[in-house]
């Protein structure tokens, strides 16, 4: 969808067998310029975190073909419905006959069962889903930061917290992988338009975030973050509930 190659679309692996997918949405398309990422776990279920747009399914489903093959998707999972995080779903089902949407247990009751063209796998919070190395925890944050079926993926052997809009960073050419700060540029775009519900939870789902010592922030809007993950989110947390 972009014609600048420096802003096409891009697969990077950031952690091992962990890989950044990033879509760059110049300042012509989106005021400012924006980005949307999903993450692929290599493994013996490969799991794909979120699919993007329904309109950028071609430049994502070609950047997996990259480093594996479509068809042996095992996992589709996301943060909560929305079509950035789940918009191609239904595509992707449709190229791996043996994937399976992977969500909340809220969110497969309330939106993915009637949507999907197949039942999701619900994760309750606290859960863990092997995938052969990898293993992959569910954790429950309704409204942080959006929508009531809201939960964020870690990975426990590297570490990686799939955070998903949290942390959303504006612009459209961002490294794959940074530690430079991060907060400030999202906090910037919050000031900007204020993407996070005003939950009174905050301080306490941020700190069940906390809680799993991340060294990776995988975020969908933005750079990757590498640093110490527990302090990052408690910084967050402090600024929300300001
Ligand atoms: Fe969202
Ligand atoms: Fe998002």
């Amino acid at each position: 969808m972009n014609t600048d190659p420096q802003d096409a679309t891009r697969i990077d692996e950031i952690a091992d067998g962990i890989y950044r997918i990033s879509t760059p949405v110049p300042p012509s398309a989106i005021p400012g310029g924006f980005s949307f990422n999903q993450y692929l776990v290599v493994d013996d279920a490969p799991l794909l975190h979120h699919t993007g747009l329904s309109r950028m399914f071609p430049a994502v489903r070609d950047a997996i073909a990259t480093v594996l093959p479509v068809e042996s998707l095992r996992y589709i999972s996301f943060s909560h419905y929305e079509a950035d995080e789940c918009g191609s779903l239904n595509e992707f089902l449709q190229m791996a006959p043996q994937a399976e949407p992977l969500c909340s247990r809220i969110a497969k009751m309330v939106s993915v069962d009637d949507i999907a063209l197949r039942p999701a796998r619900a994760l309750g919070d606290g859960e863990e889903l092997s995938l052969g190395t990898h293993t992959v925890r569910w954790i429950d944050t309704p409204h942080l930061p959006h929508a009531w079926e809201c939960g964020h993926l870690f990975e426990t052997t590297t570490k990686t917290l799939f955070c998903g809009d949290l942390f959303t960073q504006g612009g459209h050419r961002h490294e794959p992988l940074t530690s430079d700060d991060i907060l400030e540029p999202s906090e910037a775009m919050r000031g900007g338009l204020d993407y996070f519900s005003q939950t009174r939870q905050v301080t306490e789902l941020a700190e069940k975030l906390a809680a799993t010592s991340p060294r990776i922030l995988a975020c969908m809007h933005g750079s990757a973050w590498q640093g110490d993950g527990a302090a990052l989110l408690r910084q967050l947390a402090k600024r929300l509930a300001a």
